[in-house]
């Protein structure tokens, strides 16, 4: 069988001698072993172990026969030992028979055989195992017919749905976040079972939701999770403003959009053009202000004022529920949710250059990503106007280029600060200076100012005499 191959890394014969020494049955177990039959590129380099006997005791001794480039580290609380060699991260296990309180994920542990172990494990395609002891260097086990479920592309739980995830409730986005990084469908029984206890999460830290989330976030078409998130419910329980998005209100036989549908497909456009989680990010929160914007207008229809604005000021609280961080990427969510709908006041025939200037000087660097972001918004079912609304940001990024190479006003910083004003008139920080250099940077975004030290010294001048300052 092919997978064997990948068997040769030495690591596992130096295990399998450790393991025959210590008598030990010993496998490797998991992801890795899915990945593998998989052939997927792993790309993560864990890899975990299970024996049947004390796993710390197995990863010192395999410790010592590594030599001193191998470094080790006890989890006493968990009996596991974590084992770090030439940049790959080895853990060990002793099998395990648990259960949990229905309270709490803290489990009661005993000492288990192999099956115990597998039967705890979270999908039957994680829970096959490889024995690396001599004897049956290379057998798989593989209980459940994982492998039968890979061909089938299908996510089942070794034991009752009920079981499984009532043992760890985080299960449940796991289901969903390999179903969305696999495109596999997640068995019927296994989905009723979700849809049952999705409330079950609440025991969840947000920090573990939030992690597989970001997993479905990065897959290749991220709508297949969210779409599973929103019809078990699980999405209801740690992020309810992003369901608010769905549903079509009608009115005088006007309807609007259904926005979740809409933000996740945005979602998967853009998904095609950046692996970048936090652009990513922007589209699922674009139009997360529609619900508490919408309004029906006689002789309008359906309209949304402001939501950009709105929205990015919605960014910070989203990113602290979530236990996003909040720090410059947060920043960067904010800033391109409350800049979506600016690319767009650029499609006119005639712009002037000053509105050109104040996108570039407003986005800054990131006025590539929100161009990015501004043609992943185009979700019409109609193809002419698909092909115009293109067009029409090419142009739009055409004129950010031009305007760009004349006026590099991306990383504008203006030509005096606020010190230069201050040595100038002799005076304390206070509100005047704020005001003239606002007045300083908005000539030269009008172009009415040049960006140049002397000019503006005489600008500031004038315009103080002007305002009685
Ligand atoms: N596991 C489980 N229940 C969990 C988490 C993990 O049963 N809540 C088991 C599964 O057998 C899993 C293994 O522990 O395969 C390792 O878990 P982890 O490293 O989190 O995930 P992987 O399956 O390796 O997948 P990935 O590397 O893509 O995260």
């Amino acid at each position: 069988m092919s997978y064997k191959s990948s068997l040769k890394n030495p690591i596992f014969s130096t295990i399998s001698e450790v393991a025959d020494e210590l008598n030990f049955p010993t496998y490797v177990v998991g992801g890795w072993v899915r990945d593998l039959l998989l052939d997927r590129t792993q790309t993560e380099t864990d890899i975990d172990f299970v024996c049947i006997g004390n796993g710390i005791v197995l990863a010192e001794h395999v410790a010592q026969k590594l030599g001193k480039n191998a470094s080790f580290k006890v989890f006493k609380n968990f009996g596991t030992a974590m084992l770090h060699y030439k940049g790959e991260n080895y853990e060990f296990v002793g099998a395990r028979k648990e259960s949990y309180r229905s309270d709490s994920r803290k489990p009661i542990v005993e000492n288990g055989t192999l099956e115990d172990d597998q039967n705890r494990r979270d999908f039957t395609i994680n829970a096959m195992a490889i024995q690396l002891n001599k004897k049956h260097f290379g057998t798989l086990i593989d209980p459940f017919n994982g492998q039968e479920d890979l061909i089938n592309k299908r996510i089942r739980t070794p034991l009752d749905p009920d079981v499984t995830f009532s043992d760890d409730p985080l299960r449940m986005m796991r289901a969903v976040r390999f179903a969305s990084q696999l495109n596999f469908t997640i068995d019927k029984q296994a989905m009723l079972s979700i849809k049952r206890n999705a409330e079950r999460l609440s025991i969840i830290s947000q920090e573990r939701i939030t992690e597989e989330l970001n997993k479905i976030i990065l897959s290749t078409t991220p709508s297949v999770g969210f779409k599973l998130l929103f019809n078990t419910n699980l999405l209801h329980q740690f992020f309810p403003l992003m369901t608010k998005l769905q549903g079509v209100e009608i009115r005088n036989k006007h309807g609007h959009k259904d926005n979740f549908y809409h933000t996740i497909e945005v979602l998967d456009n853009i998904s095609l053009n950046t692996d970048n989680l936090w652009l990513r990010w922007a589209a699922i929160l674009h139009d997360i202000a529609k619900p508490q914007t919408k309004k029906y207008e006689n002789g309008h229809g359906w309209t949304f004022h402001a939501h950009e604005f709105i929205g990015g000021k919605m960014v910070p609280k989203i990113f602290r529920q979530l236990k996003l961080p909040l720090n410059e990427k947060m920043r960067y969510v904010k800033k391109l949710v409350t800049l979506h709908l600016r690319p767009i006041t650029l499609t006119k025939d005639i712009v002037t250059d000053s509105a050109v200037r104040r996108l570039l000087f407003d986005a800054g660097d990131d006025i590539d990503d929100l161009m990015t972001l501004c043609n992943a918004d185009i979700t019409s079912k109609n193809e002419t106007k698909v092909k115009k609304y293109l067009k029409n940001f090419q142009l739009v990024s055409k004129k950010l280029k031009e305007v760009e190479e004349k006026d590099s006003i991306r990383n504008f910083q203006p030509p005096i600060d606020g010190k230069d004003i201050m040595t100038l008139f002799n005076i304390e920080a206070g509100r005047e200076i704020g005001i003239l250099k606002t007045a300083i940077k908005d000539a030269i975004l009008e172009g009415t100012g040049k960006n140049e030290k002397e000019e503006a010294l005489q600008f500031v001048i004038n315009k103080a005499k002007e305002l009685n300052l």
